[in-house]
C-alpha cells in the first residue's frame, strides 16, 4: 500500500491511495504508525474485529467497513482470554491462507494479525480486564464464565490500539454485541458500533466457524434451530405473549431433535432482561454433536 499526497490548491489537498497491495502487520507500533498517517491525511478508518476462519458473515462485515471508511483494518486473532478452560481454543479453525486471499479480494488496507505475546504481553493474572456487569453472567455469559470478559477485555485493547472512526460486528454475537456497545458507551470511547443481520445457509443455520464441527447429519438437523426461533417470533408478532409457554415448547421441539439446548429466552433486546414494551430478542444456544451454535431473532416493535 503506497499514499500520494498530490497538492491541489492553496488551501486543501487530495489523497489518492494507490490501493496496490495488501499490508499484513503483526506489531502494534508498526500499525499505529501506519494508522496515524492516515489519520493525518483525514482518511476514516473501520475496523472489524476476527477470529480468522472466515465465512461470508464475516466478509459482509467488511464490504460494510468499506462502505463507511476510506481505509479497512481487520483483525485476526484467535483470543485465548474468551475461551473457557476445556473449549476449543487450540481446535479452533485457523486458515490463515485462505483468509488471505479474502481479505485482499476485498481490498482490504490493513490485516492486523498479532501473535498472543504482542496483545498479551504480561502474565495473563496480571492482565486489567474489562468486565460488563450483568451481561456477563446471562445465557453465554453464565454457561462460559469469563468468556465476556475475554471478549470484552481483547476488543477494548483492538479499539484502543486501532482507534478506529467505525468498529462492526455482527448481530449473529447477539449478546456479544451488547457487551461492547456497553462497554464502549461506559468507557466513553468515540467509535461508531456498527451491526450488520446474520449471514445464513440456504437452509438458515447461520454462518459461524463452529459450523465445521458439524457431521452432515447434525448440519441438516441444524436448521431447526433458526426455525424454531420464526416460528415463536410468529406467534409473537401475532400478538401471542405467553413467553414462557413458547420457549417451553420450543425447547422440547429442539430436545426432540436432539439438541442439548442450553438456553432460549424471550428477552428485551436491549438490556436481555425481562421482555417489555420495546423490541424483543428470542435468544438460543444449542449444543448438537461437537458444536455448540448460538442464534437469535429480533422482533422489532
Ligand atoms: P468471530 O467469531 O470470528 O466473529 C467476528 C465477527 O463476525 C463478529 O462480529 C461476529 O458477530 C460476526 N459474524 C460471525 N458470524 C456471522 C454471520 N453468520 N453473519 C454476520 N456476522 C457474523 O466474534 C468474534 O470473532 C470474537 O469474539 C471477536 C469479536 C473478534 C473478539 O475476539
Amino acid at each position: 500500500m503506497k499514499i500520494t499526497i498530490l497538492q491541489s490548491g492553496q488551501e486543501s489537498f487530495q489523497v489518492k491511495s494507490i490501493n496496490s497491495e495488501m499490508k499484513s502487520i503483526d506489531s502494534i507500533t508498526e500499525l499505529r504508525k501506519q494508522l496515524n498517517h492516515w489519520r493525518q491525511a483525514g482518511l476514516r478508518i473501520a475496523l472489524v474485529p476476527t477470529m480468522g476462519n472466515l465465512h461470508a458473515g464475516h466478509l459482509s462485515l467488511i464490504e460494510k467497513a468499506r462502505k463507511l471508511a476510506e481505509k479497512v483494518v481487520v483483525s485476526i486473532f484467535v483470543n485465548p482470554t474468551q475461551f473457557v478452560e476445556g473449549e476449543d481454543y487450540e481446535s479452533y479453525p485457523r486458515t490463515p491462507e485462505e483468509d488471505r486471499k479474502k481479505l485482499e479480494a476485498l481490498d482490504v488496507d490493513i490485516l492486523f494479525q498479532p501473535r498472543v505475546h504482542e496483545i498479551y504481553p504480561v502474565d495473563l493474572s496480571h492482565q486489567t480486564k474489562v468486565i460488563v456487569p450483568h451481561l456477563d453472567n446471562i445465557f453465554c455469559g453464565e454457561s462460559r464464565p469469563g468468556h465476556f470478559a475475554g471478549v470484552a477485555t481483547v476488543v477494548t485493547k483492538l479499539l484502543n490500539i486501532v482507534q478506529p472512526d467505525f468498529a462492526i460486528f455482527g448481530e449473529k454475537d447477539y449478546q456479544q454485541l451488547q457487551v461492547i456497545r456497553q462497554l464502549v458507551r461506559d468507557l466513553c470511547m468515540t467509535v461508531e458500533v456498527v451491526s450488520m443481520p446474520t449471514l445464513r445457509e440456504a437452509s438458515g443455520l447461520a454462518m459461524s466457524s463452529r459450523n465445521a464441527y458439524l457431521t452432515d447429519q447434525d448440519r441438516e438437523k441444524a436448521a431447526t434451530l433458526y426455525r424454531v426461533l420464526n416460528e415463536m417470533a410468529e406467534v409473537i408478532r401475532g400478538g401471542g405473549d405467553n413467553y414462557q409457554e413458547l420457549e417451553k415448547a420450543g425447547l422440547k421441539i429442539l430436545t426432540d431433535e436432539g439438541f442439548k439446548p442450553d438456553y432460549l429466552a424471550v428477552v428485551d433486546a436491549e438490556t436481555l432482561g425481562p421482555p417489555g414494551e420495546g423490541d424483543l430478542a428470542i435468544l438460543v444456544a444449542a449444543w448438537i454433536g461437537r458444536a455448540r451454535l448460538i442464534d437469535n431473532v429480533i422482533i422489532r416493535r
